[in-house]
């Protein structure tokens, strides 16, 4: 067996926030029941999530202010040793002006959520102003309305912005019947451990995987094991948490993954399928770099990132929000983000003369058909078929059942 150290957290450990022992659960369960108690919204829950598996590390909670302004100003955190991780997105929980006013002088709260169960307790806080318009203008590039985690996150959020230490009282599962796929940074690096692997790199995603999506994929494998590597492990990686309501529900592209590892398009030997818990912001080349660091927590050292990542259509005008290059172009920039290696992708697009997804050739671009995510949620919403070729059949399908799964009867 191959030896494999696999790329340490950033920070130089996993940070894990859960708290051991039900004794010790059992204890701070009570303890939250004598401080003020802040409700969480679904998207806030996903966050906790998300900090209480080190996906953020080395963030310990809900960012206070010096790590907020970092982030948003430098896209980076500088640590005690003097040494930058990346954060490109605000990790934060809002509060209003009644819920400021409730937790007086107190340095510690609790964190409930809807069904008032005790989530977590966060101490040390500082509570700073929750300055929207800035967040937004600096984390989207714009502030133009319709930007769907702004809509649905920030905009009628509380005006001031809580931060501290993070101690999660139980695993956050959702009850859907994907918890299993849920794995921490620390179970995906014991799988990589237990496969072998030698190398891991990892695809983000969250729209279905079509033929253009596999391209990329077994194309790198490909690379990898060109470069020397024996045993690389691809980490198929849907995003899990927050997305905009025309987006394919989790559950669904799910079902439709399943069918492209039982079609063969990847191959189950060398794939783990997992769910990433983080909300979506479609923040585009700000977001995209997110998305790579909480994949190093996770232990892959390899990136893959094609076109326009984390990207969507302008809220108002008729354009794609972000430039499609300058994801790939950021991410191979990004400060903190140096020890991992970014794989950028060309776009791939159906070329008519094969009849197959295939890498975009710019000097014969009347062969290529372009379809884009919407395009293809509008095919399988209007039961059209794609071009042969574009997706597996069974993973098709899925999606057509999905459509028809919404229709008025
Ligand atoms: S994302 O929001 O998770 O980035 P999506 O699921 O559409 O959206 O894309 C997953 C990854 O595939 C991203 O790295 C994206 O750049 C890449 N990608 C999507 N479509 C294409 C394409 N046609 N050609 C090349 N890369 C693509």
């Amino acid at each position: 067996r191959i030896s494999c150290a696999l790329i340490e957290a950033d920070g130089g450990g996993l940070v894990e926030l859960l708290v051991k022992g039900e004794d010790l659960r059992d204890l701070k369960r009570r303890e939250a029941l004598e401080i003020p108690r802040i409700k969480l919204s679904r998207i806030d829950v996903e966050w906790v999530h998300v900090l209480s598996e080190g996906w953020a590390s080395p963030l310990r909670g809900f960012m206070r202010e010096s790590e907020f302004l970092q982030t948003l100003h430098f896209n980076s955190l500088r640590l005690d040793d003097g040494s930058v991780v990346n954060m490109s997105v605000p990790i934060v929980l809002a509060i209003d002006d009644k819920q400021k006013q409730l937790i007086g002088d107190s340095d510690r709260v609790a964190l409930v959520d809807s069904t008032n169960n005790t989530v977590a307790i966060l101490s040390k806080i500082e509570i700073y102003k929750h300055n929207k318009e800035e967040r937004i203008a600096r984390t989207w590039g714009t502030t133009a309305p319709g930007l769907p985690y702004a809509d649905e996150a920030i905009t009628n959020a509380g005006n001031w912005l809580i931060g501290g230490d993070l101690e999660v009282i139980a695993p956050i599962r959702y009850g859907d019947g994907l918890d299993r796929f849920r794995l921490s940074p620390a179970e995906l690096r014991e799988e990589f451990i237990r496969r072998g692997a030698d190398a891991v790199f990892a695809f983000q995603l969250r729209n279905p995987v079509h033929n253009g999506h596999a391209l990329l994929m077994t194309d790198t494998r490909k690379r990898l094991l060109e470069m020397g590597y024996k045993n690389p492990v691809l980490l198929l990686h849907p995003l899990g948490g927050y997305t905009k309501a025309d987006d394919v529900p989790l559950s669904w592209r799910m079902k439709q993954h399943e069918k492209v590892l039982e079609d063969g398009v990847l191959d189950p030997e060398t794939t783990v399928v997992a769910i990433f818990p983080s909300p979506m912001h479609y923040a585009g080349p700000t977001e995209v770099q997110w998305h790579a660091k909480a994949r190093i927590n996770a232990g892959a050292n390899f990136y893959i990132v094609g076109r326009d990542p984390a990207g969507m259509s302008h809220p108002v005008e008729k354009r794609d929000l972000y430039d499609a290059d300058h994801g790939k172009k950021v991410l191979s920039m990004a400060p903190g983000l140096q020890r991992l290696n970014i794989l950028p992708f060309k776009v791939a697009a159906y070329d008519k003369t094969q009849g197959k997804m295939a890498f975009f050739d710019p000097s014969r671009p009347q062969d290529f058909l372009f379809i884009s995510g919407t395009k293809m949620r509008t095919l399988a919403k209007n039961k059209e078929s794609p071009p042969d070729g574009f997706m597996c059949p069974g993973g098709w399908k899925v999606l057509v059942d999905y459509y028809d799964s919404l229709a008025v009867p």
